[in-house]
């Protein structure tokens, strides 16, 4: 069976969040299940540059405003169909903006020819390639299941991925003559959201099916206070939702293999977190002691909760632990940061920036890892701290709630808990978790219980890959009933 993914990052080639994990993941771990994936994505700088053999497999004359390529090429064992369109993907910054953070004002354009082209490989324009099934990641590729609803490739299943609600690709009404899609698709059940276009809302109405990333999220976006507008339209489609938690890629997170560390380890043996602790105590400045360090990885968003973690910091330093943050984003919430570690010299640790390396580090040597996320459809960054025994304190929401389990009395009794969850906005129960985290770090074996426990928890693709497979498979017998 072959699957078309498309999606506006990958890893290792462009990423932005965990978007980009689970679209690099998912291909390699699909394959195990009789499931081959090409990539569809933009032909970005950095994207462009890392291919080093391509091949021309559709022209475009004109594709919206200007001459594209879509080449077929192999990186980093990535199957790609890449979009080489300079007019829209040629210019220097990140994906969605320029260096200052500020959205590209033709963001509509570039992703409708995102979605033009995929539709037009689910149709059979590129060369030696049909796939069976579409399958689109985000407001970016959403406009995809659109453009082959209204267009040649209505048998063609499809799937759409929704990894964050937040972001919807919401514009003026003025764009849609530019689509070029039907007058019949600027319809309450087409293209249309309230008053203007939406693409997430577009690919939401349109797909064969729709997945997000966590089961407990598949819930909560039913529901006015998750749902950012769209609940309504995701309980009518709730037949066709289903919720898939993410995995981690096993190669590049690994205790026992990666290179970022200072010291491997294992589950058996986790000496070498010693070394890895005081690699962060000198990399971010903190005072050497034995008492916990707490990390952070995280955009730095209202979203992922940091204005919470940021009230409490006073008192989570008085209680004796140290922070070591790292992270990018709102300025207001960088300030605070920064404002707290020039408080506590040598008790909290702040890089501000996006460090690929020092994220490995952190999970590798910090105690664990605080995440009072608002809302969080999957999450990786916990999945991460479980496989490298750097505990999860986490908000009660989303994925989060899905793969942490509360070291409660019962939990711990059991010897099943892996983390600690609190309740969600709310910074008592978070510094009272932490507080709850202290207590059971004193206690070096029953910190070490929780960590091996985490360690073993199956944060693999193999059971959500089988689940992507089995979905497929269904879609395809619903085709042809
Ligand atoms: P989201 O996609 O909402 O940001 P996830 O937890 O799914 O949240 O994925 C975040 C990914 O980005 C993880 O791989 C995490 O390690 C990484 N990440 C976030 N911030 C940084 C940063 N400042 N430096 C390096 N990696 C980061
Ligand atoms: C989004 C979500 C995050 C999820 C990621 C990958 O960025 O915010 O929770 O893990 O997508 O699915």
């Amino acid at each position: 069976m072959q699957v078309l993914s498309v999606t506006p990052e990958i890893f290792p080639l462009i990423k932005t969040g965990g978007l980009a994990d689970v679209t690099g993941a998912l291909p390699q771990a699909l394959a195990g299940f009789g499931v081959g994936m090409r990539s569809l994505v933009p032909g970005y700088p950095v994207v462009m540059s890392a291919l080093k053999k391509k091949k021309a497999v559709h022209q475009y004359t004109a594709l919206h405003g200007g001459k594209a390529t879509l080449h077929a090429a192999e990186v980093a064992g990535l199957d790609l169909l890449v979009l080489d369109a300079p007019h829209l993907f040629d210019r220097p910054g990140g994906p969605y903006g320029d260096a200052t953070g500020a959205d590209w004002q033709d963001n509509w354009r570039r992703f409708a020819a995102l979605g033009r082209v995929g539709a037009d490989i689910a149709a059979g324009a590129a060369k030696d390639y049909k796939p069976d099934i579409v399958h689109a990641h985000d407001w970016q590729s959403a406009m995809t299941l659109a453009y082959m609803r209204y267009g040649e490739a209505t048998q063609v299943p499809s799937v759409m991925t929704v990894h964050n609600l937040a972001f919807q690709g919401q514009f003026g009404v003025n764009i849609f003559a530019g689509l070029g899609l039907p007058q019949q698709a600027m319809a309450l059940d087409g293209v249309e959201y309230y008053g203007g276009v939406g693409f997430l809302k577009a690919g939401l109405q349109a797909a064969w099916a729709i997945t997000t990333v966590s089961p407990t999220y598949a819930q909560e976006i039913r529901t006015p206070a998750f749902g950012m507008g769209l609940d309504g339209l995701i309980n009518l489609r709730s037949p066709d939702l289903s919720g898939i938690v993410n995995g981690i890629d096993d190669d590049i997170w690994n205790p026992e293999t990666d290179k970022h560390l200072a010291a491997t380890y294992t589950a058996k043996s986790l000496k070498g977190r010693k070394a890895n602790k005081r690699a962060i105590e000198e990399r971010m400045t903190l005072d050497r002691d034995d008492g916990p360090i707490y990390c952070v990885v995280s955009r730095l968003t209202w979203q992922k909760g940091i204005d919470i973690l940021a009230s409490i910091i006073d008192p989570v330093i008085g209680s004796g632990a140290r922070l070591a943050i790292l992270g990018s984003g709102d300025a207001g919430l960088e300030g605070a940061l920064l404002a707290a570690a020039a408080r506590h010299r040598g008790r909290v640790g702040v890089v501000i920036g996006y460090d690929e390396g020092l994220s490995h580090q952190l999970q590798g040597g910090a105690d664990g890892i605080l995440i009072p996320s608002r809302f969080e459809p999957c999450g990786l960054t916990q999945l991460y701290g479980l496989r490298y025994g750097c505990v999860p304190i986490v908000a009660r929401t989303g994925g989060l709630a899905d793969t942490v389990i509360d070291a409660n009395e019962a939990a711990v009794t059991a010897g099943v808990a892996t983390g600690f969850q609190f309740a969600p906005e709310n910074a008592g129960d978070f510094h009272h978790a932490i507080l709850r985290a202290n207590a059971l770090y004193a206690d070096p074996a029953a910190w070490a219980a929780i960590q091996k426990q985490g360690m073993k928890s199956d944060v693999s693709w193999d059971r959500s890959a089988q689940k992507y497979a089995a979905l497929y498979r269904k879609l395809l017998s619903k085709r042809d009933a």
